[in-house]
């Protein structure tokens, strides 16, 4: 697909929230696996699953349909993106990306993601929130591969701050204040679906990971690509140890995102309030 398509497509989606609200959102939040509970600290304006949104794609995999919800958050005028796509349910790397590149032209300038992972770095504990400093790209793929289109962002974005320091540093203040812990580091996406082996978890570490997941890093990319601030948040849920390394249960997965995501919404709560 050419790239004038993709602005053709980003313009149609537009076009279609703003023919169901009038809100400017200036910060857009990706919800990651079993963090959806910020929806309910907004004053929801209004919700589009994503199949009335023109351009997003149909759910192939994806276990519920995503849902774009507009409202204000902690006073603020905020986009939701509740549901992702991601590379193991088949789509294109465009199609997971879409979304961020909508927002942006929405309005929105800070975009905050965030991810459940798996701890890789032996001092962190399941349950832990680790405000993501910087990513490594093994998905063996990038979604700016193909045409450019200089309106859209440069041919090569700079990515020597992928993830804004500045309003990752005001998160960690604020999670002082509100007494959560919070850990920093690098977060390694891979396309999944198969799990890590412990030789790949121990390459990992290696290499300078400190979290690894199956999202987060295709739309970060776009999102520098479309100037915006973003900041990641990853919940990690289980322990990648290579030498004490137990079968992951994604029920237990589940139930440990389920558990810190009180943290992860009081935070991102915080931090909007502060903008
Ligand atoms: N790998 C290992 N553990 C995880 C992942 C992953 O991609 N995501 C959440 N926990």
């Amino acid at each position: 697909m050419s790239s004038k398509g993709l602005k053709e497509r980003i313009d149609a989606a537009v076009e279609a929230v703003r023919g169901r609200t009038s809100l400017q959102p200036e910060v857009g939040i990706t919800l990651g696996t079993g963090l959806g509970g910020l929806v309910e600290e907004m004053e929801i304006d209004c919700r589009i699953p994503y199949a009335e949104i023109p351009g997003f794609p149909h759910p192939r995999v994806m276990s519920h349909e995503g849902t774009l919800i507009l409202g204000a958050l902690a006073g603020r005028p905020a986009a939701v993106l509740e549901g992702r796509y991601h590379v193991y349910e088949g789509y294109t790397l465009e199609e997971i990306t879409l979304p961020v590149r909508v927002l942006s032209a929405l309005g929105v300038t800070l975009a905050i993601f965030s991810n459940a992972a798996g701890g890789l770095n032996p001092q962190f504990e399941r349950g832990d929130i680790m405000l993501v400093t910087d990513h490594i790209n093994l998905m063996g793929i990038n979604p700016l591969i193909g045409p450019n289109d200089d309106r859209l962002g440069p041919r090569f974005p700079d990515m020597s701050q992928p993830y804004h320091r500045e309003t990752t540093a005001r998160l960690e203040e604020l999670a002082l204040e509100l007494g959560i812990r919070t850990r920093r580091g690098v977060y390694a996406a891979l396309t999944g679906p198969s799990l890590e082996t412990p030789a790949e978890y121990r390459f990992l570490r290696l290499i300078g990971a400190d979290a690894v997941g199956m999202s987060t890093v295709p739309e970060v990319i776009v999102a520098v690509h479309c100037g915006l601030r973003a900041i990641g948040l990853s919940c990690i849920t289980d322990l990648c140890l290579p030498d004490a390394l137990e079968p992951v249960k994604i029920q237990e997965i589940l139930r440990v995102a389920a558990e810190a995501e009180p943290k992860m919404r009081r935070l991102v709560t915080a931090l909007v309030r502060t903008l």
